[in-house]
């Protein structure tokens, strides 16, 4: 049994993140709605967990699906699964709910993957993403990428280069893989135990990381060489309209992402700023035959995810997108202790300012300092002589200057000078 000083811990790999740096998180998740918004996209929520089924039919062949996902028998009996990825969740409920097409969505959602923790690897990780369903339109894939490529930009991310690659079509694909599979039986020796995975799927061997399969990863048939026409002028339409909108890319022929569903375009994020094993910061691409291969109608599509940890991390080292500084609009210094700093701290809230105070009697002194540490533009000051005269001092923090003001008419008159000089 682990002790309480183990359990009273956050789990192993999974993240606790608290003000101020969670400013950072409601800021860059505010941009991101905003942007697919923008865009055309509606917020899709769906459970956590899903049937273990939904995600064994993404990978059945992937080290995620495999090895690392938390799934579990409920109490009726039902086997579910923690969320590892949010693409099949997506089409889980397309194929249930049957929207119309495109079917534009956008998620925020955690994902869980017991993997071995390390920097910018978690067993807990969040993801922004978008899917468009019943589209396959090459000029949907621009747009899909268009819109991660202008979210980072907006960030302040220089340091990252766009990789890209096509996985064909399924006519393109089996004439590859049987290709690939003949030159992996040939590598047989240096491949040994992972033999068997390259059997059941041969791409799957070609993202490997391993230094020692450098020259034989190499020296492996491209998939770009067995495109179908189909897939060819799909792929060099995405490319066109990328270069047309002034996205830069590169294309990297052994890119083939890590999970059973994709086709045809298949893309991914690097940051330069971050080491080379966790260096997306998000990826994504086609799934042309997943919601089929979960029992709905033929439906094209495409989209990506991208995590919110990592990407802090590319953003920490490009020192861009800092947390946002404390601010507030009125803390209120109260020297009457009766019920009207809790009054008139409604009453400012209400009319739409943010406001605060400090409690317990503090003086004046540290009351004035609570206010510096919590950003505030303006000193709300309840004294008594004030008071007498049913007026409220109001000190403007960043000039030093203060005035009184009437008591019934301070909010109104804080609101007007809030709009005067926005911060
Ligand atoms: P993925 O490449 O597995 O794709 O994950 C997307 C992003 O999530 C990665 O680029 C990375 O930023 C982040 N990420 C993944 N695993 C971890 C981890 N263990 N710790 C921290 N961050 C992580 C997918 O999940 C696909 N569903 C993307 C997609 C959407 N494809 C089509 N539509």
């Amino acid at each position: 049994m682990a002790g309480a000083r183990e359990t009273m811990r956050a789990p192993k790999g999974m993240l606790d993140v608290l003000p101020p740096e969670s400013g950072r998180w409601t800021e860059l998740v505010a941009r991101f709605a905003q942007r697919a918004a923008r865009f055309g996209y509606g917020l899709l929520v769906t459970p956590i967990v899903e049937h273990y089924e939904v995600f064994r039919r993404v990978g059945e062949t992937t080290d995620i699906v495999r090895k690392e996902m938390y799934d579990f028998t409920d109490r009726g009996g039902r086997r579910l699964a923690l969320r590892p990825e949010g693409t099949a969740p997506v089409v889980r409920a397309f194929v249930e709910h049957r929207p119309a097409t495109p079917w534009k969505v956008w998620y925020l959602a955690p994902n869980f993957r017991a993997e071995r923790p390390q920097a910018g690897r978690y067993r807990q990780h969040w993801q922004l993403g978008v899917e468009v369903v019943g589209l396959d339109d090459p000029d949907i894939d621009v747009e899909v990428i268009e819109l991660l490529a202008g979210f980072y930009r907006d960030l302040g991310l220089r340091d990252i280069r766009l990789l890209l690659n096509s996985m064909g079509d399924t006519e393109s694909r089996t004439a590859y893989r049987a290709v690939l599979l003949e030159y992996w039986r040939a590598h047989a020796a240096l491949l040994g135990n992972e033999m068997e995975r390259a059997e059941a799927n041969p791409l799957r061997i070609l993202d490997s990381k391993r230094p020692d399969w450098g020259d034989m990863l190499d020296g492996a048939p491209r998939l770009g060489d067995y495109l179908s026409p189909a897939s060819a002028a799909h792929f060099a339409r995405v490319q066109e309209g990328l270069a047309r909108l002034g996205i830069p890319f590169e294309i990297v022929p052994r890119l083939v992402r890590g999970f059973d569903y994709y086709t045809s375009t298949v893309f991914e994020f690097a940051a330069g700023s971050l080491d080379a094993a966790q260096n997306a910061i998000g990826g994504g691409g086609r799934y042309d035959r997943l919601a089929e291969e979960m029992g709905g109608p033929p439906a094209p599509s495409i989209g990506f995810g991208s995590g919110i940890e990592r990407l802090l991390l590319a953003c920490d080292a490009e020192g861009v997108f800092p947390a946002p500084p404390a601010a507030l609009d009125v803390f209120v210094v109260d020297l009457l202790g009766t019920v009207e700093a809790m009054v008139v701290l409604a009453e400012l809230r209400e009319s739409g300012l943010s406001a605060d105070r400090a409690y317990g009697g503090r003086t004046m002194k540290k009351q004035m300092a609570a206010a510096g540490a919590a950003g505030a533009h303006w000193a709300l000051i309840l004294g008594v002589a004030e008071a007498e005269r049913g007026l409220v001092g109001v000190k403007d923090l960043i000039s030093g200057e203060q005035v009184d003001v009437k008591r019934e008419e301070v909010a109104a008159w804080l609101c007007t000078r809030k709009d005067e000089n926005p911060s």
